[in-house]
């Protein structure tokens, strides 16, 4: 028989989520605990690990499911990636890992990794220099596409612009001085929509449509979800994106160029579910706790510790 694992889900708001989580755990026998990064600290003295995780006195978890990194200043964030690199040294298993984590929290890391593995993605320019953005703007503008600018770690689809002929750039402070700037893709025949496919260990497992109001589509912001079957050109690209950011499992944002063609849009490697658990007969939470345990939990206790 093996011993009862015991695993963090790492999150400040565990809410709807956290609470699927633990009953999806709870019925793998798995014991879930809601841990908060925040909370967590390095202290040298305290073990022999040098991690204090609240909750795990003195030990450290069988392993750690990321579902929020709450925000903070570079410090804070850096403490709490931090964290979760440390325990990947000690042979725990973290999941997303933190490295995907930043590969996807960082848009232009997210559009080099996709073009790097010949995934379609639209034509994207990230820099520190007004100038050249202003260039692109105009370039692209006189050739026919609109631009769409994103905050670099944006998520949520906040604060994003689309720009067309003459109109001006954000200002630097808006963009926290970087520019990403994105060809903005034209809704085909079938209107504006985009595609939000869920992977889990290399596998899509669900899919929907959102339609906003205006052309962000985020749930977030209002988009109406509705159940997409599992195409299989939309899921291959999702799959293959996920791959590119060496990720365990993320929720892909997709959209079709007018010609029907699958972009790439976005990789979220900290995805929430809810809007897509409401269109899916999928239980999401069960199936990301079963990869977990079986791609992460089932085998023996890495020889590191
Ligand atoms: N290049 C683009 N062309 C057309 N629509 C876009 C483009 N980039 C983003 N969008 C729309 O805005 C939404 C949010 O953009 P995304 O890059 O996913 O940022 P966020 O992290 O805020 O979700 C997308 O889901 C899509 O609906
Ligand atoms: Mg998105």
């Amino acid at each position: 028989m093996t011993a009862v694992r015991t695993i963090a889900i790492a999150t400040d708001t565990p809410g709807w989520h956290g609470r699927r989580l633990g009953r999806a755990f709870a019925a793998l026998g798995v014991d879930a605990r809601v841990v908060s990064l925040s909370d967590c600290r390095i202290d040298l003295e305290a073990n022999r690990y040098g991690i204090v995780i609240p909750g795990f006195e003195g030990e450290l978890p069988d392993g750690v499911l990321v579902r929020e990194i709450a925000a903070g200043s570079f410090e804070q964030v850096t403490l709490r990636l931090g964290v979760l690199h440390a325990l990947a040294e000690w042979g725990v298993p973290v999941c997303n890992s933190a490295r995907a984590v930043e590969r996807t929290v960082d848009k232009s890391m997210t559009s080099m990794l996709l073009r790097r593995a010949g995934i379609a993605t639209p034509a994207t320019w990230v820099t520190e220099s007004a100038a050249e953005a202003r260039g692109v703007l105009m370039r692209e503008t006189a050739a026919g596409h609109r631009i769409v600018v994103k905050p670099l770690f944006g998520s949520q689809g906040k604060g994003l612009v689309r720009l067309g002929p003459g109109d001006a750039l954000p200002d630097e402070a808006v963009v926290q001085g970087v520019y990403y700037l994105q060809r903005f893709v034209e809704p085909g025949a079938q209107g504006g929509r985009d595609y939000r496919v869920f992977v889990i260990g290399g596998r899509s497992i669900a899919a929907m449509t959102r339609q906003g109001a205006d052309w962000v589509h985020n749930v977030a912001q209002g988009a109406r979800c509705e159940s997409a079957a599992l195409e299989p050109d939309l899921c291959h690209l999702a799959e293959r994106a996920v791959a590119a950011v060496g990720a365990d499992y993320a929720g892909v944002d997709l959209m079709r160029t007018a010609d029907g063609t699958p972009t790439v849009i976005e990789v979220n490697g900290i995805p929430a579910w809810r809007g897509l658990q409401s269109v899916s007969s999928e239980d999401i939470a069960l199936r990301l706790a079963r990869h977990f345990h079986d791609r992460h939990l089932a085998v023996a206790r890495s020889a590191a510790r």
